[in-house]
């Protein structure tokens, strides 16, 4: 069977089509004009995915060498998200549904990112613990396997890449902010100020964010250390932070691997310290760390195959909301 994914849960515009597991095309556009505003504008967002998913979808479709024919069933994110942005993602995706006569699948969001690390590694063994790192989640989870994970803990306040993006923005460098960090850290002395480890001493697996974003304003304001060494105190308190959890979680679980995913994932201070752990850490391509389709429409085969479908046309977007059957 084919199946055409839809992702336009943010700011990433996805399209793609899978087949008996596989990916036979796929593209992701990752919408740049928010770059200007610091931030991603919701309104901005909802309308660039109306205006290029049709345009996206013929370019999947044509590299494949497929028509809108071959198409079985239509798989969409439909939560939790930007309300505006989700919306248009189903829309798209209830207007082919309806013409073409053909299922259509709604898929949330994270149970999507949990089970990408499937889309590369096919027989990878359960149990396994996935950190997953974004603009809007920082989230540990374990999984049992494919359709059964638990929630461990997740953060109270801000996600850390709101907390690398925060941080940024209050020193004047640009969007997205864990990037320019990173950049600037490089010449930094990360032992040099020694910013709070939130959280790391108590049992839960949460997270906390904003105390730390809030010693980081301070420490500007007060005008004592260059930027290059507060970025790297900074990021090493962030990546400290993520890996006693994560590690703790591993060891507590007996995890057979971790897996890290998520935009934050691509930060090379956090993945040279993963390497030092005595764990097994595996890491996706970049392209299924970050939004995309490829992993809506992988989820939408294995439901669909699984009988895990509703196939209930009458639902629409939530903003908000854990995985549910
Ligand atoms: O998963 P993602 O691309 O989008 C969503 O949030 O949905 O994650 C974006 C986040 C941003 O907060 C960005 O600053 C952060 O990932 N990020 C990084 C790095 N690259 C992206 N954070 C730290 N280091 C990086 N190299
Ligand atoms: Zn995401």
């Amino acid at each position: 069977m084919i199946i055409l994914g839809i992702e336009t849960s943010c700011d990433e515009t996805g399209v793609a089509l899978c087949s008996n597991f596989e990916i036979l095309s796929s593209y992701t556009k990752t919408q740049s004009i928010h770059q200007q505003y610091g931030g991603v504008v919701p309104e901005i967002a909802s309308r660039e995915h109306e205006k290029y998913l049709p345009s996206i979808t013929d370019k999947v479709l044509k590299e494949a060498n497929k028509n809108f024919q071959d198409i079985d069933a239509i798989a969409v994110t439909n939560g939790p998200g930007l309300m505006g942005s989700l919306l248009s993602g189903i829309s798209f995706a209830k207007g082919i549904a309806q013409a073409l006569s053909i299922p259509i699948i709604p898929i949330n969001h994270l149970e999507a990112h949990l089970n990408s690390v499937f889309i590369e590694h096919e027989k990878l063994e359960a149990p396994f613990i996935n950190l997953l790192v974004s603009g809007g989640h920082t989230q540990l989870w374990l999984v049992k396997n494919m359709f059964e994970y638990d929630l461990l803990g997740e953060t109270l306040d801000d996600a850390c890449g709101e907390a690398f993006d925060k941080g940024a923005k209050k020193m004047n460098l640009n969007y997205p902010g864990g990037p320019e960090i990173e950049k600037l850290a490089k010449n930094g002395d990360r032992n040099l100020i020694n910013f709070p480890r939130p959280m790391i001493n108590d049992n839960s697996f949460n997270f906390s964010f904003s105390g730390l974003k809030t010693a980081l304003i301070n420490c500007v304001d007060k005008d004592k250390y260059g930027f290059e060494d507060i970025a790297a105190s900074y990021q090493e308190a962030i990546v400290d932070t993520l890996i006693n959890k994560f590690e703790k979680a591993m060891i507590q679980f007996s995890a057979k691997s971790g897996i890290i995913c998520g935009g934050v994932a691509a930060n090379k201070r956090l993945r040279e310290k993963l390497d030092k752990l005595d764990q097994k850490i595996i890491y996706p391509s970049m392209k299924y760390c970050t939004d995309n389709a490829d992993m809506i429409a992988f989820l939408a085969e294995h439901k669909f195959k699984n009988n895990k479908v509703n196939f209930e046309k009458d639902f629409s977007a939530y903003s908000r909301g854990m995985i549910t059957e």
